[in-house]
Parts: structure tokens; sequence; C-alpha cells
């Protein structure tokens, strides 16, 4: 996963191409901009040689600073940059577990690290951040983020070219639009991508002053869940979602001949009687899609898998393509599939 952090050669190679990295600067400065002057506290996660965390300081005078990396060798460098400073605390810290009780912060930011978590344990971080917010504070990721599609991936490799940066096995992008979706999910507000060239992106929000509103009554929807994977074409994949959206009726009319409205969850007849909220989600492989399966079943949920016959695609292969979550309570949904990418 996160191991090649921990070899000196993987983050001496970093640390000698980090200043070529185009626009960097500018991602930078965008962040500055959006961290008051007047924060007291400061967090930087994955904080690397301590780069940012020095910056933020210099920026926000009053200001103490922790920096908390996995990487004892990032952290010797960090080490060496602060020696004798006693605005900073350094922390070793893997983010891949809960982040460490630190007390509360004006400010969290990052650089081009939480890209190395996997998806859901981005989006537990994100609210763990959010906790660990002053009412106010602001949370700013400057990350690198995933393309929308392998051409303009590849168009960013091109551009990167002249750093010597090679593909980061340890790399698990995801697109802006989720991540900023997640923010704003987990209650943060001005939320937004401020700044991005090709796959660098500063994505921020802001912990609310006021107390958050009184939650809105329970959404009921369903969620499909696409294996993109098969690269099937866009009318394959719309005849196997509807097939699978509609499974939980037809499978059942089948079954018992007959049902009424009544014979229905509270669930399937609000989400009947009302706008039939659809999401469409993304998994990138056979396993995952049972894994989210499985899942949704331990959790109590209603799911339909679905396997095409193969007749007409997959070389005569019973394949499955995707599944239908719910109808059901939006957050039940959520967690088993919140993690995932729109599709
Ligand atoms: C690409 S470097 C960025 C370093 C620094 N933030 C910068 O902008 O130069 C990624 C950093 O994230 C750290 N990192 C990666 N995965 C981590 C994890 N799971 N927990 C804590 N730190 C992690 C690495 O050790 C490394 O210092």
């Amino acid at each position: 996963m996160t191991s090649e952090w921990t070899r000196p050669d993987h983050v001496a190679n970093y640390l000698a191409m980090k200043d070529d990295v185009p626009h960097r600067a500018a991602g930078e400065e965008t962040l500055l901009a959006e961290v008051p002057s007047s924060s007291r506290r400061i967090l930087d996660l994955g904080c690397g040689d301590g780069h940012l965390l020095a910056m933020m300081l210099a920026h926000c005078p009053e200001a103490t600073g922790v920096g908390l990396d996995m990487s004892p060798a990032m952290l010797e460098r960090a080490r060496q940059l602060f020696a004798g400073n006693d605005r900073v605390t350094l922390v070793q810290h893997n983010m891949d577990s809960p982040l460490p009780d630190l007390g509360t912060f004006d400010g969290i930011v990052s650089s081009f690290a939480i890209h190395h978590c996997e998806h859901h344990r981005k989006r537990e971080l994100y609210a763990e951040i959010f906790d660990r917010l002053q009412p106010g504070g602001v949370f700013c990721n400057l990350e690198h983020v995933d393309s929308a599609t392998p051409a303009i991936h590849d168009r960013f490799l091109e551009a990167m070219k002249g750093t010597n940066d090679v593909e980061d096995p340890s790399n698990r992008l995801l697109d802006v639009e989720t991540q900023l979706r997640w923010f704003r999910e987990i209650g943060f507000e001005d939320v937004d991508c401020h700044w991005k060239w090709r796959e660098l992106a500063l994505l921020s929000g802001r912990r609310p002053t006021a107390p958050a509103p009184e939650p809105a009554p329970q959404r009921i929807k369903q969620v499909i869940v696409m294996r993109h994977d098969l690269k099937m074409r866009r009318g394959k994949q719309i005849a196997q979602g509807a097939h699978a959206s509609m499974s939980f009726l037809s499978r059942r009319l089948q079954r018992e001949g007959t049902i009424q409205l009544n014979d229905l969850t509270e669930s399937q007849r609000a989400w009947i009687n009302g706008a039939f909220a659809k999401i469409c989600c993304r998994v990138d492989s056979e396993e995952e899609l049972l894994e989210i399966h499985d899942r949704a079943v331990e959790a109590g949920l209603e799911v339909q898998l679905i396997t095409d016959s193969g007749r007409t695609e997959f070389h005569g292969q019973p394949t499955r393509t995707c599944l239908a979550i719910g109808p059901a309570p939006a957050d039940e949904i959520d967690a088993v599939t919140g993690h995932l990418q729109l599709l």
C-alpha cells in the first residue's frame, strides 16, 4: 500500500523532483490564501519534509504547527528543517488508522498525501478532519486527483515527463467531484475546487461556525453499482442498470405472481411514491462488485446482483455486470457504497 514511503530511495527520488512539479507554486499560493493568517494552530497531514508546514508558519506568524507523516525518512528531513524551532511538533502516524488525538486546529492542510489512502479511508479521514477543526476552521487539500478519462491521464503523465516522476504504485487517485461531494455530505461548507492544473487540484471546505442544521428527513434511494472494467457499451450499461433497478420487484412478481403496494417495505413504497432516486456508482472488478454485494447483505439491505447471460457479449460467458441496492434509507446504503466513485 503505502510502504513505498518507508523506502529512503523513494523519499529521496520524490524530494529531488518535487520542486519541478509544474505549477506547484500556484497551487500552494492558492492554498495559503484560503487559510486566515490569524490562525493559531495548523496541522499538516502527510507533511513530508515540512515544506508546506514551513510556508504555513510563515503565513500565520502566531501559529504553532503539527506535521504528521508515516515515513521515518521524511520525518528525518522535516526534523532537519525545523531543528531548534519550538513552534513545530512532528508526529509519526499512518493515516490508514484513525488520526490520533492532537486537539483541534484552525487550519488543516495537506499536499499530495491523502491520495495514498484507499478511497473508503479518504472519506473517513475527511470526517475525522472535520471533527478536529475549530468552528470556522479550514481544510485545504492540495491533491493529486484522478483524470476524467485514460487519455487525459496520459496527457498528465506526458506533462510530468520533465520531472523524472513515474507512476507511484501507492497512488489511489480519485476524481474531484466525488471528493467535493463527500466534503459536503460530511458537513463542510464553502466547498470548492479553488485551483486545478491537470491532475493537481486544491480542494477546500470550512467547518461551519453555527451548529449544523437539523438533519433533513430520511431520504430513500437506490444505488446501482456497475462494473467499469468490462468496458460495456453505454446502451449495454443502461440495460443492465435498468434490469438491476427493477429486479427487487420483477423477481418478487415472478415468485409470487402478484404484489400490492402494501406488500412492499416502507422504504420501497416511499421510493415508488416519490422520485425514484437512483445513483450510479462504479467498481473496477468482479471481486469489488461481490465485496459490495456481501457488505450490503451483511448490512441487511436488499441487493439484486445481475448476471448477463453472455448471449450478445462477453464471448458467451455468463458475466456478473452490476447490482442494485435498495430502495432503502440513503445513510444505510451510503455506509456500504459511500466511498465509490460515481459512474
Ligand atoms: C508525495 S509526498 C508529499 C509530501 C509533502 N506533503 C509535499 O507536498 O511535499 C507524500 C507524503 O505522504 C506521506 N504518506 C503517504 N501515505 C501516508 C499515510 N498512510 N499516512 C501518513 N503519511 C503518508 C508520505 O510519507 C509522504 O511524505
